[in-house]
């Protein structure tokens, strides 16, 4: 996230006194990554942002797997993951490994009673349905319909939503998520080859500063454990901030599609990359335009990598019998293609109207037991004759 901002008030110089009016010091904070060799922002809490009372009995949450080792194609009903008012608990693991967590969510609830850290992961969220907005340190996130909100690891936040009506699909990254390395210049600036840019970047705004002492929980998430640490003042008591480490968001909308006269390669997709997956952005757009052009994708080989795509909205061009809401998973080490008939069925199209994010994971996923109850357990077998 290689763009400097500040929001709220700081000092002149960093590591200098930074007083209050009543003459006590504000509490500077590094969140870095990478040690101190990374993006980092610099705090100025109100109060010492180290403050235990008291801690809470860890509780496990690992996803539990149902299939380790997977060979076959999957098509998940994400819409039938049951709805739930804690936001937490609405959170249902999918597909893991080592590298991430790929999950869906339908939360209901209403202000949440706790604050969330995940100290493992970059978290993504990708907003299917609803809006609202990410509380952090840093400031609000609002967001809506086709947004994704990254949440570096560390950030402690809160979700609020408008309604009761929310679809997310999440990922939890233990590779940190950025935007693809080909797309920014020496200088960190994305490139005018980039298929977005800085302007179409959401970035904190509507500073908190909550000068209050009570009991604040917030779930630390560690090591696929929830720690509840009950902490003396409010998280959000930041008079100001600067630097490059904070959440923000992006819409799917603002994704300008690149297209060429034959089928482009799903990389002209890519919107964010990690060290174990990337994630694509499938996206309105014209169809290719050489006279004999095939729109439909042709059938590849994807070796390297689990082929995971979530779809959003629109009409699924190689696909049958796929809706809003739905996940397939195409394994690494088998061909996929067009369904029966959509290769045909392409020619002479002009324009897709569909919406889907694909994240392709370079390790072999697994399927949790939440996962294999919404599998449609057919899918592998619809590109048949008959
Ligand atoms: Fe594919």
């Amino acid at each position: 996230m290689p763009i400097y901002q500040q929001l709220g008030t700081i000092p002149p110089k960093r590591h200098t006194q930074f007083r209050k009016t009543d003459g006590g010091l504000y509490y500077e904070e590094l969140f870095g990554t990478i040690g101190f060799e990374g993006m980092s922002s610099l705090l100025y809490h109100t109060w010492r942002p180290t403050q235990v009372k008291s801690l809470g009995e860890p509780y496990d949450v690992s996803p539990r797997i149902a299939v380790t080792n997977n060979m076959t194609m999957r098509k998940l009903i994400g819409f039938d993951v049951k709805p739930a008012t804690d936001y937490l608990e609405s959170r249902t693991p999918l597909l893991v490994n080592r590298d991430l967590i790929l999950g869906l969510a339908a939360p209901s609830g209403g202000p949440m009673s706790y604050f969330y850290k995940n100290a493992d992961a970059d978290e993504l969220l990708f907003i299917h349905r609803g809006s609202g907005r990410l509380r952090t340190p840093f400031g609000q996130v609002p967001f809506t319909y086709g947004d994704y909100v990254l949440i570096p690891r560390g950030t402690i936040y809160q979700i609020e939503f408008d309604g009761a009506d929310n679809r997310l699909l999440y990922l939890e990254s233990h590779s940190p998520i950025y935007t693809p390395k080909r797309y920014r210049n020496h200088f960190g600036q994305l490139t005018e080859h980039s298929p977005y840019c800085e302007r179409d970047y959401i970035l904190p705004r509507n500073l908190e500063t909550r000068d209050e002492h009570g009991d604040f929980i917030v779930k630390i998430k560690k090591q696929s454990h929830i720690h509840p640490v009950t902490y003396e003042t409010h998280p959000f008591d930041v008079i100001g901030w600067d630097g490059y480490n904070y959440p923000w968001a992006f819409s799917i909308h603002n994704f300008e599609p690149i297209t060429g006269r034959i089928h482009q390669p799903p990389p002209v997709h890519q919107t964010f990359q990690t060290d174990a997956f990337v994630v694509c952005s499938f996206c309105p757009r014209l169809y290719d335009y050489h006279p004999l052009a095939i729109p439909a994708p042709y059938n590849h080989s994807n070796i390297d990598s689990d082929e995971v795509l979530y779809y959003v909205d629109g009409d699924f061009m190689s696909r049958n019998d796929i809706a809003q809401g739905h996940i397939t998973l195409h394994p690494g080490g088998i061909p996929h293609g067009p369904h029966p008939g959509a290769y045909e069925r392409s020619i002479g199209k002009k324009e897709t109207q569909e919406l889907a994010v694909m994240v392709d994971t370079f390790r072999p996923l697994m399927l949790t037991e939440a996962a294999m109850a919404i599998d449609d357990g057919r899918y592998f077998g619809s590109w048949g004759e008959t």
